[in-house]
């Protein structure tokens, strides 16, 4: 087994110090909560367990990712005897922008990542990237010189023009193309320095979380990108540097969770702990969310961005396939009831959520095969069709119908996810269950 860093590595960092919390005492707390756990989940404030933590740490606050998970809750559980033991690789199915793959980092685990969005992905390589500091300041350096003096941009995507000045289009153009000329890491640095640009460079509201018009940066000049380029650049520097220099390996695989090829192999799955908090059922915004990026990073080269949805779970916009499943293609005869009973009362909704849980299923059938014995899991339920949806107790009966054992249920009274599902008909309810369960019947 990898054994996991000492404390030292969050205590010792002079940019950001950190209460120190022992895994001693982390683990104590944990081994508390399960004894007591006899079936009905137990409420527990992970900020109260864990402490303030700072706004900015390490390279946690790389990018606004929509529907981040509370770091507490990794770190908790990373440091916890009962959650780590025998656990060699972290894996997280839908890694979002990294959180899960940053904390196992921290913590001395190699860890392995999934995600659909090609955005997140890129955001998450670069929150665990290992390059050496000094490299990445001459990259973002020169590449803006380089940029300034080049006469060609990329071709532009059609998606692109109505969100930018025509001073900003040009010279996050040539920006863009710049990038394009470099490899791995520092394609990887380049473009998220382009994103970050880009975002603010953008004509839109910079309070809601999707492109939505406003007159900012309406007359924005190419040298106001420059400016907002070295601006990002510093930013992300002072990230990137606050990183332990020693960690271990992350890999970041840009992929649908559903294909089992992005899953470890069942040799490393056995030593594998999957901790996971999984998109919401009408969760549509993960990829509207990031549209203008991805057109920059060459993801919409038709000026559309909606292919990026088909594969994206929680989607609203349903493919013919999609359309032919219905209740009874969820294999629990109570979730069919629910389902049928949304159905009833709004049929779009009911399609969108058995959508939702066929694909669930599908992931952690994935689990199953290849052998993984202990997940992690972070869920919220959401308001659907005039009722709450239980969700997570939902997702829970899929995992214990696959042959796991539910250990522990939390109950965290978090917010802030409401912004991302649409407003009638998914919002989440405040509140979020952390679960950890074991394949029954190992040995
Ligand atoms: C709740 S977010 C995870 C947030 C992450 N824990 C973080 O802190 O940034 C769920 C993620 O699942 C991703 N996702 C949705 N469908 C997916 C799929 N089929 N395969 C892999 N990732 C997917 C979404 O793009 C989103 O980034």
């Amino acid at each position: 087994m990898a054994e996991p860093v000492s404390d030292l590595v969050l205590v010792d960092d002079a940019h950001h110090p950190l209460r120190p919390a022992t895994s001693k005492h982390y683990s104590r707390e944990y081994a508390a909560l399960a004894s007591k756990y006899v079936g009905a989940p137990l409420d527990i404030s992970f900020r109260e367990l864990v402490g303030p933590l700072p706004a900015s740490e390490y390279t946690h606050g790389l990018y606004p990712y929509p529907a981040r998970l509370l770091r507490h809750i990794p770190r908790f559980l990373l440091s916890t005897d009962a959650v780590v033991a025998d656990v060699d690789v972290v894996f997280d199915p839908f890694v979002g922008s990294g959180t899960v793959l940053l904390e196992a980092q921290l913590r001395g685990f190699t860890s392995i990542g999934v995600e659909q969005n090609p955005v997140a992905a890129l955001v998450s390589r670069v929150k665990v990237s290992r390059g050496s500091h000094t490299h990445a300041a001459t990259v973002l350096n020169d590449s803006l010189a380089t940029a300034k003096r080049r006469r060609r941009a990329v071709k532009i995507s059609p998606l692109l023009s109505r969100w930018y000045s025509s001073g900003a289009l040009s010279a996050l153009g040539r920006l863009a193309a710049t990038a394009e000329e470099h490899e791995e890491e520092d394609r990887d640095l380049l473009q998220l320095c382009l994103a970050l640009t880009a975002r603010r460079m953008a004509t839109t509201d910079p309070r809601i979380p999707v492109p939505v018009k406003s007159a900012r940066n309406a007359m924005a000049s190419s040298s106001d990108v420059w400016r907002q380029w070295v601006s990002e650049s510093t930013s992300i520097l002072t990230k990137l540097h606050a990183l332990p220099p020693e960690r271990p390996v992350a890999e970041v695989r840009t992929g649908d969770a559903r294909d089992l090829t992005v899953w470890p192999n069942p040799e490393q799955a056995s030593r594998t702990l999957l901790l996971t908090s999984p998109p919401y059922g009408a969760a549509q915004k993960y990829v509207r969310s990031t549209s203008l990026e991805a057109a920059w990073l060459g993801h919409a080269p038709k000026g559309k961005t909606v292919h990026l949805e088909h594969s994206s779970i929680g989607r609203e916009h349903l493919s013919p396939q999609d359309l032919r499943l219905d209740a009874s293609s969820v294999s629990s005869p109570q979730l069919r009831r629910v389902l049928a009973s949304i159905a009833e009362k709004d049929a779009r909704r009911g399609a969108i959520y058995v959508t939702y849980f066929v694909d669930m299923e599908r992931v952690f059938r994935n689990a199953a095969n290849v052998g993984i014995r202990r997940i992690a899991l972070v869920s919220g339920d959401n308001h659907v069709a005039g009722g709450v949806l239980r969700t997570s107790q939902h997702l829970s009966d899929i995992i214990e119908s696959l042959g796991y054992r539910r250990t522990v249920s939390l109950r965290d009274p978090i917010r802030g996810r409401t912004l991302l599902t649409s407003r009638k008909n998914g919002s989440p309810a405040p509140a979020e269950y952390i679960e950890v369960f074991e394949m029954a019947n190992c040995d």
